[in-house]
């Protein structure tokens, strides 16, 4: 049986690809999470128990610590999602970006390398590290055009950054020290069990309770959408089939502006709620200051991942946006937790806000 290291698998991807290779049976996977305040060891709760399954508490940026767990496991792949992940939140503090994407990924890339240096020649034939990135790495698009694989890197936010430059160093590991890395770079997800910081599980709960819906300068920017559990397969994909040395753009093929994805998440909460006293929940919505630095559009082309690997979602937006409005009705708890002990909803990352502190 394979073993594969997961790191950030108590997130909301990586816990969602951690669910999706525990009920395939054939892995066994070892879920390696700092635990920031991004996790939520409850969103594996489904597969805890099962003896193919184990948590290790660990910082991707410990050195020590991360080798202690190659020696123990014996991994025969890496999938790293750990990151600081939130935009805004790389304006409030760009310093952990710098620490966890890029100090952490040089960790794990060279922990990797020594590691798969003294593999057997078979287990080093086998061995892959799943870098697992964004498209903002890519900067953003005026009204036309799509970001390719070979789109020269612009990334705009500490968040992109801190992203490209550890792209950069995957990518320099494989070229100089030939560990077998491949990069994906994916566009904005979306589903159940997301941090209600991002704009989607943000809107929902705000909606839920009457609040306004804030939305960034004029609404009018632009985001390709991609259900949660499609890119959990399209990670699989990558890991079982993609070519080492490449780099696979993964997306929806779904561009809304923020305004029409509010819209259609009001419709999708008025149908899944229609007793609720704050419908219309179009209502709600307050135009707020921009983000600063504010990518317009993001918009991928995946025919290299379809064509090639033969991966193509599941789940359209209106499928996709259903499944997810209705998991965060019926899941409460998860959220509420959150709400009481890490984030109550406020405004993240303004400039003018951050000259007192
Ligand atoms: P998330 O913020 O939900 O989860 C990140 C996880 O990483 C958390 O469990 C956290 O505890 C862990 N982590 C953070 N720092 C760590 C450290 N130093 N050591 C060990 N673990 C650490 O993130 P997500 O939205 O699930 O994103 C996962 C990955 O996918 C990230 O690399 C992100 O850049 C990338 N990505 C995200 C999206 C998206 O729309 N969310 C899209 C494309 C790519
Ligand atoms: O494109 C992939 C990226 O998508 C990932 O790499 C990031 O980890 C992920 O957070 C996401 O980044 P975005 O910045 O696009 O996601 P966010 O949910 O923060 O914002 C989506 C859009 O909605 C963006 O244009 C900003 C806007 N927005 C966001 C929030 C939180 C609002 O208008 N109001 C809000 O309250």
């Amino acid at each position: 049986m394979e073993t594969i290291i997961v790191t950030g698998g108590a997130g909301f991807i990586g816990s969602a690809l951690i669910r999706r290779l525990i009920f395939q049976g054939q892995y066994q996977v070892v879920n390696l999470d700092k635990l920031t305040y991004a996790a939520n060891l409850n969103s594996l709760a489904s597969v805890e128990n099962d003896p193919n399954y184990c948590f290790e508490l660990a910082d991707i940026c410990d050195g020590p610590a991360v080798s202690r767990l190659f020696d123990k496991y014996q991994p025969t792949a890496i999938v790293h999602l750990a990151a600081e992940s939130h935009v805004d939140r790389s304006i409030e503090g760009p310093g952990e970006f710098i620490n966890t994407n890029i100090v952490g990924t040089y960790n794990l890339l060279e922990i990797s390398f020594r590691y798969w240096q003294k593999l057997p020649a078979d287990a080093r034939e086998g061995f892959r590290f799943l870098h697992v990135s964004t498209d903002e790495v890519y900067g953003s698009l005026g009204q036309d055009d799509k970001f390719r694989e070979n789109s020269p890197y612009r990334p705009n936010s500490p968040y992109a950054a801190s992203k490209a430059s550890s792209d950069l160093l995957a990518r320099a590991w494989h070229k100089t020290f030939g560990l077998p890395v491949i990069i994906s770079n994916c566009s904005n997800n979306f589903g159940p069990y997301q941090f209600p910081e991002k704009l989607i599980p943000l809107m929902i709960i705000k909606a839920m309770a009457g609040e306004p819906l804030p939305v960034y300068g004029k609404g009018d920017n632009i985001r390709d959408w991609l259900y949660v559990e499609d890119h959990a397969e399209a990670l699989v994909t990558i890991l079982r089939r993609g070519r080492v040395g490449n780099t696979y753009n993964v997306g929806g093929n779904c561009e809304l502006t923020n305004l029409e994805i509010i819209h259609k998440l009001c419709k999708e909460m008025r149908a899944q709620m229609p007793k609720s006293p704050h419908i219309p929940y179009t209502q709600l919505v307050t135009f707020v200051n921009d983000r600063p630095g504010h990518d317009f559009r993001y918009a991928i082309d995946c025919s290299k991942l379809q064509n090639e690997l033969g991966w193509k979602p599941k789940e359209n937006i209106d499928s996709g946006l259903a499944k997810t409005v209705s998991w965060y009705i019926q899941n409460r708890i998860w959220w509420q937790d959150i709400l009481e002990k890490k984030y109550r909803g406020e405004r993240l990352g303004l400039i003018e806000d951050l000259k007192d502190t």
